[in-house]
């Protein structure tokens, strides 16, 4: 187990880009490769989660090139992809294995899917079972609801599904399977959650149309290999946004940052608490907008979090904990039950760890009330194998009292594999 100690810093200063967008890098492969022709995708982020989902196409027999800089993948057309030799490992990606679900769902062969002992405790049914309703045949531990699940494809006929969360990988593992379903495929959800899915399959010509909170697909229509820039994942800059406004003294460009206002909720909400956050030189990039986000410190409030704010910033939790644990007064973060079954328990993992840097924090069953401080106290936290929470306790330790150690670092590598040599890159002792 890795650990790692981070001294404090007396200002963030500088301009970097961050690493690809994690979400729409998934989606770039599993659309690529179902695809007719060479689909190349620029920004790719080569961080776990994703090379879990390159090596799991290449192991349906797409054959994908890396030259460094660009993928090239050489997509098979819908029925193209073939079975598996080996069980394939999503390691510790929900997103892979939920959208995989959905892609395999309709095949003519066999594959079974599992991942790492965080990624087998995390509930699979959500998408099991609208994906049965579709046709599917998929078997896994507890009933279906646990990791491995082995997928029997099988031919599918489209649905009209409600979807009681509010979760990408629900919707895209849908869409996924309703591309290969007969007639139309239809899911609804409570609030609108991240629409790269639609975007995307929309881009590669697929018969979809999405309209606020319902998209319908029909099935059937193959897909056109496409050229992909991705943008730099916004997921990845909140930690640099963060720790721009609360350390004293700073400045912070971040260059080329994916904007898409399903995944902004952090700029909103940053905002909302007095947030200095401009948006600079805004374009449009392969269907996503993008733009140069420049922050500087800031006195931030506490504020009130809940509602269609929540799945616009589901990823970012663990680090608006931390922003208002820096903040003055009380924040409270509500109908955030889904933290719970992330990577770790988001709620009961950031809890803990800012209570070691002497921060107030109350748990609620869907969320928390943090209650602001002066100054965090030195702490030795522990990341509970979850990226996104070492690297919050990381900006955290920027404005602590002493020099902190994070426990528990290597999951940083799924999603953002420099970004200890960026923080140190901008930070100013
Ligand atoms: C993702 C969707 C979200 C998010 C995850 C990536 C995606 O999960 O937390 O990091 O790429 O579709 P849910 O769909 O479970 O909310």
């Amino acid at each position: 187990m890795k650990s790692y100690t981070l001294q404090p810093a007396v200002a963030v200063r500088g301009e970097i880009t961050v690493p690809g967008d994690k979400s729409i890098s998934h989606r770039s492969i599993m659309l690529g490769s179902v695809a007719n022709g060479v689909t190349t995708v620029a920004g790719f982020l080569r961080g776990e989660d994703n090379m879990a989902t390159l090596n799991a196409m290449r192991a349906m027999g797409i054959k994908i090139e890396d030259d460094g800089s660009v993928l090239k993948i050489h997509g098979a057309g819908l029925h193209g992809l073939s079975e598996p030799e080996d069980i394939v490992d999503c390691g510790n990606s929900g997103t892979s294995i939920r959208l995989l679900t959905g892609l395999l769902a309709g095949q003519s062969f066999f594959t079974v899917l599992t991942g790492d002992r965080y990624l087998r405790k995390r509930p699979m049914k959500r998408v099991v079972t609208p994906l049965a309703a579709m046709g599917a045949k998929i078997a896994g531990r507890a009933g279906g609801e646990k990791a491995p699940l082995a997928i029997t494809g099988s031919q599918l006929s489209g649905v009209a599904y409600d979807s009681p969360v509010s979760s990408a990988q629900v919707k895209s593992a849908i869409l996924l399977a309703g591309l290969y379903a007969d007639g139309e495929t239809v899911v609804t959800e409570p609030h609108l959650s991240r629409d790269h899915s639609e975007r995307m399959l929309h881009h590669f010509g697929a018969d979809i149309e999405a309209a606020g909170t319902v998209v319908r697909i029909r099935g059937g229509r193959e897909l056109t290999a496409r050229e992909i820039v991705v943008p730099g994942d916004i997921s990845s800059a909140a930690f640099f946004m963060v720790a721009g406004l609360i350390v004293p003294c700073s400045e912070l460009l971040i260059a080329g940052v994916g904007v898409n206002p399903t995944r902004t909720g952090i700029i909103d909400i940053l905002t909302m608490m007095g947030g200095k956050i401009s948006l600079l030189n805004l374009r449009e990039v392969s269907g996503e907008p993008v733009a140069d986000i420049l922050v500087r410190t800031s006195a931030l409030q506490g504020i009130d979090i809940s509602g269609d704010l929540v799945p616009r910033a589901i990823d970012e939790f663990p680090i608006i904990a931390v922003a208002a644990a820096a903040a003055k007064g009380r924040t409270t973060i509500r109908d955030a039950r889904e933290l719970r079954v992330k990577e770790t328990d988001r709620i009961r993992a950031m809890a803990e760890n800012l209570r070691l840097a002497g921060v107030r924090v109350d748990e609620a069953a869907d969320g928390m009330t943090v209650y602001g401080t002066e100054k965090f106290t030195a702490f030795h936290a522990d990341s509970c194998g979850d990226h996104r929470i070492a690297m919050s306790m990381l900006v955290a330790a920027l404005v602590a009292d002493k020099p902190c150690t994070v426990d528990d670092t290597e999951c940083i590598a799924t999603s953002f594999p420099n970004f200890f040599s960026l923080l140190e890159q901008v930070a100013v002792r």
